[in-house]
């Protein structure tokens, strides 16, 4: 087996200690830029659309980013690259955590100055293939007076604000901590992904 990168390593001793973890240098400038470049190109031709909520994707104010899924048969350059990355860090995270992960999904979301994702859960109704969430944050130059932190909510009433500074991600377990998007000065931009283990009626 590949050794495994050691901050993947601590990455998923945090995980397994606290449910949440947080890298601070997941991918290096460079491919960070060329994902923010990208996210922000797709953007601006108007190829994100209004991101929903539940099983239905009810479009609602509870949600106000904007999201474009990536196409696993047809990467970017820039996508192949996080999507190494992020297979990586699944791989280390099933060989500490026995989680069974067995593939993720990834888009991208933008939320203009101002807009929130309300306190919610990631994980649909019947559903509870999503085990790992992850987001990585596109944004040069964030400062905590920008706003915009990804708040989770820990056991006990105390919240973990995170602010979403490029080439950085968190991952949480996604039955386990509702989170919510807090409104920002400027523009956010950033990849959500989630590990999946296989569907409950793939699993017998
Ligand atoms: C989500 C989400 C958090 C973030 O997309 O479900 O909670 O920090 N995103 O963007
Ligand atoms: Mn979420």
């Amino acid at each position: 087996m590949a050794p495994v990168d050691p901050e993947f390593v601590a990455a998923a001793h945090a995980l397994d200690a606290d449910g949440w973890c947080w890298i601070p240098q997941f991918l290096e400038s460079a491919p960070t830029d060329a994902l923010a470049t990208e996210c922000a190109a797709l953007h601006d031709a108007n190829l994100l659309l209004p991101a929903g909520t539940g099983a239905t994707r009810t479009v609602s104010t509870a949600r106000g980013d904007r999201t474009r899924w990536f196409n696993a048969d047809a990467l970017s350059g820039p996508q192949r690259t996080f999507a190494d990355r992020i297979d990586a860090l699944r791989v280390a995270f099933n060989r500490h955590l026995m989680l069974g992960l067995v593939d993720s999904e990834s888009h991208y979301a933008v939320y203009r100055p101002g807009a929130v994702y309300a306190r919610h859960l990631d994980r649909l109704r019947n559903d509870d293939s999503r085990v790992v969430s992850c987001v990585f944050y596109l944004n040069r130059d964030w400062h905590e007076a920008d706003g915009g932190a990804l708040r989770l909510h820990l056991p006990g009433g105390s919240f973990q604000d995170i602010y979403p500074h490029a080439g950085g991600l968190v991952a949480f377990l996604s039955g386990s901590f509702e989170h919510e998007v807090r409104p920002a000065t400027r523009d956010r931009m950033s990849i959500a992904c989630w590990m999946r283990q296989r569907p409950i009626d793939a699993r017998r």
